[in-house]
């Protein structure tokens, strides 16, 4: 028999291209629900298992509104794994942003230096407990194309191919990942055993010479300074290769995002 897949947040960034990549269910949206609510739209949609993409995930947004970034980062991911209902939650490469050392990090060397990623980190250690086959996946900053009927924020590729003048770090290395690999990956994150992953891509280039790379492939006429030294956001990800799971590389992945939608001039 099919599960039944549920994904929340399914008209949000994530959400939207896990609903294009999978036959899902679309969960009406959690923003004003208290756990009894959630547990009665849980039970009334029967699902079999369910991806929680649903969050506040502005960091600037969760710093200004406290209350709404702990209800929406770790209340309402915990009332949806206290449902008994096995879940896999998108957490965030934020975890890492205090760390003083360069990475690539593992899923070990944790340190939140802003209220989004403790409060993402809370999550993962509140739901582990309730429910240890809670599948916890630490995304990375993602990017694509604007995507039609959905809002479209910024984002690394977009942002490249927008401004007139960017700026980036050259000695920053950050696990920037397409959005369409980690909805691809989707179906093998639901097979993994609970825990925590790193889910993104990897490189060993700084984010200067990514973007100036970019720029050169898509002959994009875009200055691009240098942002001056910023902390690593890179991730590890040989837990997630242990279990068959493997991202392209972050220049990999861009080109085959070029590549999906005809970016490049012949
Ligand atoms: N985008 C990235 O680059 C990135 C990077 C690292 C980690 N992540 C994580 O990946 C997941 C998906 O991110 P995303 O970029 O797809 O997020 P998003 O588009 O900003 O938001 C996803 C959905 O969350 C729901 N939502 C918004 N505010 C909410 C609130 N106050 N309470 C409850 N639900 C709320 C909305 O769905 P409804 O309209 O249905 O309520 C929205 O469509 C999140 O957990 C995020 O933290 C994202």
């Amino acid at each position: 028999m099919k599960r039944r897949i549920l994904v929340t947040g399914p008209t949000g960034f994530v959400g939207a291209r896990i609903m294009d990549a999978m036959e899902a269910i679309p969960c009406p949206s959690l923003r004003e629900m208290n756990e009894s609510r959630v547990r009665e739209l849980v039970e009334q949609m029967t699902p079999d298992v369910i991806i929680h993409t649903a969050a506040l995930s502005d960091i600037g947004q969760c710093q200004k509104m406290p209350e709404v970034s702990y209800h929406a980062n770790v209340e309402i991911p915990l009332w949806l794994v206290r449902t008994g209902v096995r879940t896999v939650i998108f957490s965030s490469d934020q975890v890492y942003s205090g760390l003083a050392e360069p990475g690539p990090y593992t899923e070990q060397q944790v340190r939140p230096a802003n209220l989004y990623a403790e409060h993402k980190l809370e999550m993962e250690q509140r739901c582990l407990e309730a429910a240890p086959d809670t599948v916890l996946l630490r995304a990375a900053w993602m990017y694509d194309m604007p995507r039609y009927g959905c809002r479209n924020r910024g984002n690394f590729l977009v942002n490249m191919l927008r401004q007139e003048e960017i700026a980036f770090s050259s000695t920053q290395i950050r696990s920037v990942t397409y959005v369409r690999e980690v909805a691809a990956l989707m179906e093998k994150a639901l097979t993994l055993p609970g825990g925590v992953y790193n889910f993104g891509s990897e490189t060993t280039l700084p984010m200067l010479e990514i973007a100036r790379w970019l720029a050169d492939t898509l002959r994009l006429r875009i200055r691009i300074k240098d942002a001056g030294p910023r902390h690593d956001l890179a991730m590890d990800t040989g837990r997630l290769k242990k279990f068959g799971a493997a991202f392209s590389t972050v220049q990999e992945g861009l080109l085959q995002c070029i590549q999906d939608y005809s970016l490049q001039e012949n």
